[in-house]
């Protein structure tokens, strides 16, 4: 049966005498039966909700987001993505498996009458800066819904006791009307273990996210992120259905990243030389170096991207140094040289160094015979 989904939430809203909930889901219907071109239906939908002051276009205030009891803060951030805002650069396997999430949310009517219902929930993890909240926010914006973003610490950092409370007003928040929830850094959840709290409590809140999961019954488009897959609760990591791993960068998505970050600049460079000397760091410190080279080009009023401006930094990050404006020592330059010997070469560091490439070639000398001293 086609709209099953729709059809569900309305009835459970009318019959928990929900108007907003009703109005919400009643919209979201009229979106889909438009999209679908069924205009006609959409037409009589419609003109039920307007007599009742609910039609899009009329004004609809959405339920406020929940506050911690204690502090007043929000529980969660509302946020609306829009897909043509959004540069998201994953591999190939890892954009398919987003991609099968959405066909199965978007399908989840066909799903159920087949006998294979879903419960849309996905589990991102991975490394920081490696895309996981942009993920969210790209799935948000393909299914053209609001993003609920709750940060685990604002709702376990609460007093004691608090956190089960937090977690069903919002839950209960999420459900009343079409949104995706995100459930960010779940790994803050490890913070209950500091001796601030007792055990127990670690318990409780793990317990009530079960509770609040297992109510929401799949009709919540529930996501959640951890940075530490290792420390989260077995139970929590099989409520989800998907779990997406997304690792540091492969070259050719780092080269993609930054070939779209520096789309509207001119430049003398290799690309590829950038992708390459970049491996093992993460999306996001790519992208905050790519753009204060742009900040660095235009406080400097120069004409183009400074290929030297961007090597030093994507070293400074690498090795975890300041670098000197003076050829370094002798061991320093080597450990350089080791990044990529084929992007670093001689040129390029006496180029970064102001001093001549066989200057350089000697330097870098003076580690092996350092070393041979050492050893003889
Ligand atoms: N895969 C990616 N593609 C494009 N930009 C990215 C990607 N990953 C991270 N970034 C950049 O880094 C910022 C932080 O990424 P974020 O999604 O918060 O990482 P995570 O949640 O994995 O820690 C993003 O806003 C974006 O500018
Ligand atoms: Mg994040």
């Amino acid at each position: 049966m086609q709209y099953l989904t729709e059809i569900t939430r309305l009835l459970d809203g009318a019959l928990k005498g929900d108007r907003s909930r009703v109005v919400d889901y009643a919209n979201q219907l009229i979106a889909k039966l438009r999209s679908e071109n069924n205009a006609k239906s959409a037409e009589r939908l419609q003109s039920v909700l307007a007599r009742s002051g609910g039609a899009i276009g009329v004004q609809h205030v959405s339920p406020s987001v929940p506050v911690d009891s204690e502090s007043r803060y929000p529980l969660a951030d509302e946020l609306h993505p829009k897909k043509s805002e959004i540069s998201l650069f994953l591999d190939d396997r890892i954009l398919d498996r987003v991609r099968e999430f959405l066909s199965q949310v978007e399908f989840s009517d066909e799903l159920l009458a087949a006998g294979v219902g879903i419960t849309p929930t996905m589990l991102l993890h991975g490394p920081p800066g490696t895309g996981k909240s942009l993920t969210a926010q790209y799935i948000a914006a393909s299914l053209g819904l609001p993003l609920l973003v709750a940060r685990v610490d604002t709702l376990v950092s609460s007093f004691l006791g608090s956190t089960s409370k937090n977690l069903r007003n919002l839950f209960e928040h999420a459900s009343r009307r079409p949104c995706v929830l995100f459930l960010d850094e779940l790994d803050a959840m490890g913070k209950l273990r500091d001796d601030q709290h007792e055990m127990g409590e670690l318990k409780r809140v793990v317990i009530a996210l079960l509770q609040n999961i297992d109510n929401a019954g799949g009709n919540i488009v529930l996501l959640a992120a951890t940075n530490h897959p290792h420390i989260l609760d077995r139970a929590i990591w099989r409520r989800f259905q998907f779990h997406v791993s997304i690792d540091l960068p492969s070259e050719s998505v780092r080269e993609e990243l930054i070939k779209s970050l520096l789309s509207g600049e001119s430049i003398s460079f290799s690309i590829t030389k950038i992708a390459a000397l970049a491996s093992g760091m993460s999306c996001a410190d790519i992208s905050s170096i790519v753009r204060d080279s742009i900040r660095h080009r235009v406080v400097n009023k120069e004409p183009e991207v400074c290929f030297r401006y961007l090597v030093r930094r994507i070293i400074e990050t690498r090795l975890g140094i300041h670098l000197p404006g003076e050829l370094p020592e002798p061991q320093v330059i080597q450990q350089i040289h080791l990044l990529n010997e084929k992007v670093l070469t001689l040129r390029v560091l006496a180029d970064l160094f102001n001093v001549s490439p066989p200057t350089v070639g000697r330097r870098l000398k003076e580690t092996s015979q350092a070393k041979a001293t050492s050893n003889g």
